[in-house]
């Protein structure tokens, strides 16, 4: 099973994600956790994408192109992966399409996370994140059991600096403007399915298994 999730920032791909993996143990490829990553590590790459990230903005295909082939690379034959955050526009859906036709692989379905504006800002802007293992909170849906405190490690919990509501606007501006398109791009390929993700993590969730066809 190889699955897109796509949807505007803080529709729940990397929360659904997470929860995914745990289910069906799916490689999970995240772009953005690629980036923060050369990021951490202050790498040519992670420098270069910061200032487009801190703004709200797409890195440059080239640059994001170069992390996900590693990453399809990594994965053994015959393990179903999950893309989250990628592609985020039509060059890089075409870029996506080429590179898997090269390894005899393909998208079986892409999972389209509908989330109104209203929601976005307030997940988005109470949003809090594990430093040591990336265990993804909220201050007021989601919170942990100690302030600032992650459950699983005891790690610091952070607030990512693009989530701030000025940002946060920006992105979904971003979003509007180049990857909305690929939501008639994959319904024209028949492999499309909806989700309402307004809803709770759970019932977000149980719909997402609806639509695998594992509920
Ligand atoms: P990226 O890290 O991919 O961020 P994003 O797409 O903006 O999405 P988010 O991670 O903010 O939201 P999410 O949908 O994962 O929501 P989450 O589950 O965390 O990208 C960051 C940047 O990197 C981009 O701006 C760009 O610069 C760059 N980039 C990345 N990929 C790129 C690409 N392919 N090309 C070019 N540039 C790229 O949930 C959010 C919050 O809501 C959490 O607190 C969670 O607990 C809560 N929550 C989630 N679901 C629910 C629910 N159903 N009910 C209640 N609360 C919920």
């Amino acid at each position: 099973m190889n699955i897109i999730l796509l949807g505007a920032p803080g529709a729940g791909k990397g929360t659904h994600s997470e929860m995914l993996v745990r289910d069906f143990g799916l490689k999970h490829i995240s772009t953005g956790d690629l980036l923060r990553a050369e990021l951490k590590k202050a790498s040519p790459v992670g420098l270069e994408a910061k200032s487009y990230m801190d703004k709200g903005s797409l890195v440059p295909d080239a640059v994001v192109m170069k992390l996900l082939v590693g990453a399809i690379a990594g994965i053994k034959h015959g393990n179903g992966f999950l893309l989250d955050g990628f592609p985020r526009n039509e060059s890089q859906a075409g870029m996506l399409q080429e590179e898997l036709a090269s390894r005899n692989m393909n998208i079986d379905k892409v999972l389209y996370l509908n989330v109104s504006k209203d929601v976005v800002i307030k997940r988005l802007t109470g949003r809090r994140i594990c430093k040591s293992c990336g265990a993804v909170y909220h201050v007021l849906n989601m919170p942990p059991e100690r302030e600032g405190v992650c459950d699983k490690c005891g790690g610091d919990l952070y607030q990512r600096p693009d989530d701030t509501e000025e940002t946060v606007l920006r992105r979904l501006e971003v979003y509007r403007k180049e990857t909305e398109g690929l939501i008639n791009y994959y319904k024209a390929r028949k492999i499309l399915a909806e989700v309402n993700a307004d809803l709770s993590r759970d019932d977000t969730y149980g719909l997402i298994l609806q639509k695998l066809g594992k509920k």
